[in-house]
This record gives structure tokens, C-alpha cells and sequence, in this order.
């Protein structure tokens, strides 16, 4: 049996991963905002929810296709994009997007990635979605949509929850700066942990490689490629930037971080054709509802057509179950395939995600439920406080 193979769970992947990285990384994937309130709540939330089942059902073939940003998924998971992955682990997004095509499964490449999305395209057949941003620099965003469609992206997500970064004080606490740099500190740090690839934090392979042919404008400023992106944000982006975005992308366009029904609404009104659910893992707004506890609400505003994505808390493949059973279209995950990642590069994720598929098969099997498209509210009760 290999290491990986004796990871049983998520949580088991997790532990893994604390030990192969120096801690401040581990805190960097792992932690939330503030009080890491909306972290907890994220993944509790689901337990608050009972599966009820049906019996004498004919269970013998599972039916759970689907399609996500109108691409074809063998079943509904897609994964989150998610910042500086190469700090993870030196394969970095292009083993995830590797493993995620595997499973026939959507990846989503973050604008904080260190792939550069042409390179990541090349390299993997599989259906994507970029994670953009609308920048300060309107031409900045209008330069990323024209790559993705030359690169032949087939969905662009649109995160929304990050008008400013989010207050991480576990990464304050540790010292973790963003590019990580050498000092004594985080060299002692490293160097405990010598199965962590510590030249993918030096040279040129650790950048912003989305943003890096902006290197050049700057390179006469002191500022760097982190500082130059930072601002970028805008804090006065509102929903005729939407508007624009969908009209010029003109293709499957999720918001990422709507968390109410008149949002939800408002964004297939401004011509999004999906919504993701989000509070951006815990890690913005801490006292956000937990995703699972918007679907029915926010299903209820869109109607059946748009693509209504819970993201965020997803541990056990139960979980998409009861996301399903409330309304959602598919489950995405962000800190369980960094798990995978940071513990056995794209053999971890392939571990994560076949875990998640059995856990998920197995759920829908014991609730005597043969077809995705068969789930539906009666399936789920939320239990009253204290019940
Ligand atoms: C993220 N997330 C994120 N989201 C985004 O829109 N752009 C980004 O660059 C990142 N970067 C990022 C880095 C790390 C380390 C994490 C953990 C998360 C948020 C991500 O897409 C997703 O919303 C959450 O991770 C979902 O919650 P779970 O699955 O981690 O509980």
C-alpha cells in the first residue's frame, strides 16, 4: 500500500500535508479571515443537513453526468482556482489540471496562478475555466479575456468578494510574505521539511506568470509584480462591469462570491449565465453564511437554467449530495485538492479525487437515488438548532 493510498479522507490528506510543508505555506492554504468563523461554519454547515433516503430503488447503475459552464463533467465537482500554487508543490496547476481531467472534471486556473494560462492550455485537453478579476486597468481585463478565448478557455469566473484582501492573521502570525522570501527564519523553516521542493520558491519559476510580461513596465520602478497587482484592485467595480465583461467575453460566465438571491439575480440579469456561491473559502468576509445555506434561496431567484455552484466546505463527497438535493447545478473545492497536491503532488490529487467520487457514489447508492437528476428537496432536511 502507498502513503497516499492509506489517506482515507480528506482530512487524512490534510494531515499529510501539514507535515510535508513548513508551516507557514500549510497556514497560508489552510486558514481563513479574522476569526476563521466563516472557515468553520463552511464545512459544519453540512452536517446540519440529514440525507433522508429512498429504499427499494434499483441502485445498479449510478447516473451522474452533468455539464458546468456548458462542458461536459462526469460528475458535479469542478475545481476552484486557487493563488501561488507552485508554492505548494513544484508541478504546481498543471498537475492538478492533469489530475482533474482525469476524472473528467472542470480545473479553473486562478489570475494569481504561476502557469501562464497559453502554457496551461497547451499542455491539457481538458475543459477550463480562468478565475479573472475586474482590474483598475479595464485593458488589463480586456487583455485576459482575449487570451482565454485564443486559448480556447471555455468559461470565465468572475470573483467579486475582493474589492481588499482579506485579513489572514495566521499569516501575519507567521511571517509568510507574498513571494515568499529567504530570510533565516524561513530557511530554518524549509529546511525541516526537505520533501518540499524549495527551489520552486526561487528564481524566475515562482512569479505571477499571467502578469509577468507586465515585469517589463515596471522594471524601471521599485515596485514589484506583487505590489503592482495588489493595485490593481478596484474597490468601485459594480455590475455595469459586469455587464461589460459579459458582452465582451460572450461565452459561459459564472460570479464567484455571490452569497444572496438578489445578487444571484442581478447577475444573470447583467448576462452571467451562472452563479459560484462563495465566501472565497472563509478567507474575505469572516461572518459570511456558509454557501451550502444559500442554495435553495438563490436557486429559487435564477430558476432552473443558470449554473448555481456551492463553493466552499465541500470535505466529503456526501456533501455534493446534499448541495445537489438543495439545488445546486455542482460542488467546487479549493483547499482539499491543495491537500492532495502539498501531500503527493498529482498522485495526491488523483487520490482526493477518486476519495470524493467513491464517497459520492456511495452516498447517492445508499440513498436509493440511480440518477443525479432524481435528487431533489425531499431528500434533505435541515434539522432544527439542537435537534
Ligand atoms: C483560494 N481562493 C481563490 N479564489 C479566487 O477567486 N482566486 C484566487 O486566486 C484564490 N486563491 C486561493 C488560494 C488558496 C490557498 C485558497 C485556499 C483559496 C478561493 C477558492 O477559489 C475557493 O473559493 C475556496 O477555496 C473554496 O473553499 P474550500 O473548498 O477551500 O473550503
Amino acid at each position: 500500500m502507498t502513503r497516499l493510498q492509506r489517506a482515507n479522507n480528506v482530512a487524512d490528506l490534510r494531515l499529510m500535508a501539514r507535515r510535508r510543508l513548513p508551516r507557514p505555506i500549510f497556514d497560508y492554504i489552510d486558514g481563513g479571515a479574522d476569526d476563521e468563523v466563516s472557515l468553520r461554519r463552511n464545512a459544519d454547515a453540512f452536517t446540519d443537513y440529514e440525507l433522508i433516503p429512498d429504499v427499494l430503488n434499483d441502485v445498479s447503475d449510478i447516473r451522474t453526468e452533468t455539464s458546468i459552464f456548458g462542458q461536459p463533467s462526469r460528475w458535479p465537482l469542478m475545481l476552484s482556482p486557487t493563488g501561488l500554487t507552485r508554492m505548494f508543490h513544484g508541478h504546481a496547476e498543471l498537475a492538478v489540471a492533469h489530475a482533474a481531467a482525469r476524472h473528467g472534471l472542470l480545473y479553473s486556473l486562478s489570475t494569481m496562478g504561476t502557469t501562464r494560462l497559453e502554457d496551461l492550455a497547451q499542455a491539457f485537453g481538458g475543459p477550463k475555466v480562468f478565475q479573472i478579476y475586474i482590474f483598475k486597468d479595464r485593458g488589463l481585463t480586456a487583455e485576459f479575456v482575449a487570451r482565454c478565448r485564443e486559448a480556447g478557455f471555455h468559461g470565465l469566473a468572475l470573483t467579486v468578494d475582493t474589492p481588499v484582501a482579506g485579513n489572514r492573521e495566521r499569516d501575519r502570525v507567521s511571517g509568510l510574505s507574498l513571494p515568499p522570501k529567504l530570510t533565516l527564519r524561513s530557511m530554518l523553516s524549509f529546511a525541516l521539511h526537505p520533501s518540499w521542493s524549495l527551489p520552486a520558491l526561487t528564481g524566475s519559476k515562482f512569479d505571477l506568470a499571467n502578469v509577468s510580461h507586465k515585469i517589463d513596465a515596471l522594471a524601471s520602478g521599485p515596485m514589484s509584480l506583487f505590489d503592482y497587482i495588489g493595485a490593481q484592485f478596484d474597490r468601485s467595480v459594480g455590475w455595469r462591469d459586469v455587464e461589460w465583461l459579459a458582452r465582451e467575453w460572450n461565452a459561459p460566465l459564472s460570479i464567484k462570491g455571490v452569497m444572496t438571491p438578489e445578487d444571484a439575480r442581478r447577475s444573470i440579469d447583467s448576462g452571467a449565465t451562472g452563479v459560484m456561491i462563495s465566501n472565497h473559502g472563509g478567507r474575505q468576509l469572516d461572518g459570511a453564511p456558509a454557501p451550502v445555506d444559500q442554495i435553495a434561496a438563490v436557486r429559487d431567484a435564477v430558476g432552473d437554467a443558470p449554473d448555481v455552484i456551492c463553493d466552499g466546505g465541500i470535505r466529503r463527497g456526501s456533501d455534493v449530495v446534499k448541495a445537489l438535493a438543495l439545488g445546486a447545478t455542482a460542488c467546487s473545492i479549493g483547499r482539499p485538492y491543495l491537500y492532495g497536491l502539498a501531500a503527493g503532488g498529482e498522485p495526491g490529487v488523483d487520490r482526493l479525487l477518486t476519495l470524493l467520487h467513491e464517497e459520492f457514489v456511495r452516498t447517492l447508492t445508499l440513498a436509493g437515488v440511480n440518477d443525479i437528476a432524481a435528487l431533489s428537496a425531499r431528500h434533505v432536511r435541515r434539522r432544527a438548532n439542537g435537534a
